[in-house]
């Protein structure tokens, strides 16, 4: 079973860090649907230690979500440890996970993010700060290198093994490839046979045969699904049964996925307020929609509303046209 330190998770099914999509309000249903952890959406070492409120509210976790990994970025030392202090003694996420992977401009440019693969040096110091300045567990999360000429995902592994990380988690891509082309899984195979810490495989896990696939190709200790479970969290509650099993569960029909949208959009409201809620609800129902006949026509009305009230309205529309037994088209 997958081990964090002392953290003990109940499957090895991991909902990857997503920056706008994994708030309090996704990690729960998340959890519902049987994931053994769940990753927060990353956050700005320099917000926390400037107490930015909007940030200091991305900080929040509910009791029900834990296990929970907290994922920080930064560019430097002193502000990385100041907030990773503030999170290891304010918050009661289990892990503290740094990032190592994000391959967007404006954080690569500060040195942070995917920036430090090209310098395993780096990521020793930078991690063996963090671990020695907090109590929690510390993890790191990498792409698989900056470019096809700099894959040092093995000497970067090894470099938060020797540091006192207690896991990471690989992304089978390199920072230029942002997230087009295939993930190598290969390199996660490589990395396991270097480390003794735990690692979780990370990149195009699309289904559950995928994760099965993936864990018996590479050996790692536990799967992180991220796109594959947008719109779509019983891909979570799937492949922890199918890999618990062999059995392959059901798709979710018509019904379960306009049911879950709204329990979704309704946690989302008390999270951050009806109408930014709502704006953000649009891509969530894009996701959830996806794949429905009239999935498309539900997708744009739920674009023009501008009340939760209207957008909780098209939802009770739609769901009264389904028919009991309608499934998903896909
Ligand atoms: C919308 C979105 C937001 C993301 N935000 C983060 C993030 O905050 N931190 C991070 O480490 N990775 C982030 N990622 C990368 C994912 O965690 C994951 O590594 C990547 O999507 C590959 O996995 P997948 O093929 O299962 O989607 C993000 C990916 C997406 C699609």
């Amino acid at each position: 079973m997958l081990k964090i330190g002392p953290i003990e998770m109940k499957n090895q099914v991991i909902l990857a860090p997503m920056a706008g999509v994994c708030n309090t309000a996704f990690r729960l249903i998340a959890k519902r649907f049987g994931a053994g952890l769940v990753c927060a959406e990353m956050v700005a070492d320099r917000g926390i230690i400037h107490h930015n409120q909007r940030t200091l509210d991305m900080l929040y976790v509910d009791e029900r979500e834990r296990p929970l990994s907290l994922q920080i970025f930064g560019g430097s030392r002193e502000t990385l440890v100041q907030a990773a202090k503030y999170v290891d003694k304010n918050t009661n996420a289990d892990i503290i996970d740094i990032n190592m992977g994000c391959p967007v401009p404006k954080v690569t440019k500060c040195d942070a993010g995917s920036r430090w693969l090209l310098d395993p040096d780096k990521i020793y110091e930078m991690v063996a700060a963090v671990v020695d300045a907090v109590d929690k567990p510390v993890t790191v999360k990498m792409r698989k290198g900056w470019d096809d000429d700099h894959i040092y995902a093995v000497r970067n592994a090894q470099a938060v093994e020797r540091a006192g990380g207690q896991a990471v988690a690989v992304h089978g891509r390199t920072r230029v490839q942002m997230y087009e082309g295939v993930a190598d899984w290969d390199i996660i195979r490589q990395v396991k046979e270097s480390v003794g810490i735990p690692v979780i495989g990370n990149g195009d896990v699309r289904t559950p045969v995928d994760a099965k696939r993936m864990l018996d190709e590479t050996g790692v200790d536990g799967v992180m699904i991220g796109r594959g479970a947008l719109g779509n969290p019983w891909m979570l509650y799937r492949t922890v049964k199918y890999l618990e099993s062999g059995v392959l569960p059901p798709e979710p029909t018509a019904k379960e996925k306009v049911d879950v949208c709204r329990i979704h959009f309704d946690q989302l409201s008390k999270l951050k307020g009806e109408h930014i809620a709502s704006m953000e609800m649009r891509k969530h129902a894009a996701w959830y929609m996806k794949g429905l006949s009239c999935g498309n026509e539900v997708r744009k009305r739920i674009n023009q509303c501008e009340t939760g009230e209207e957008l909780r309205q098209v939802l009770i529309d739609f769901r009264e046209t389904l028919q009991p037994e309608a499934a998903p088209t896909v």
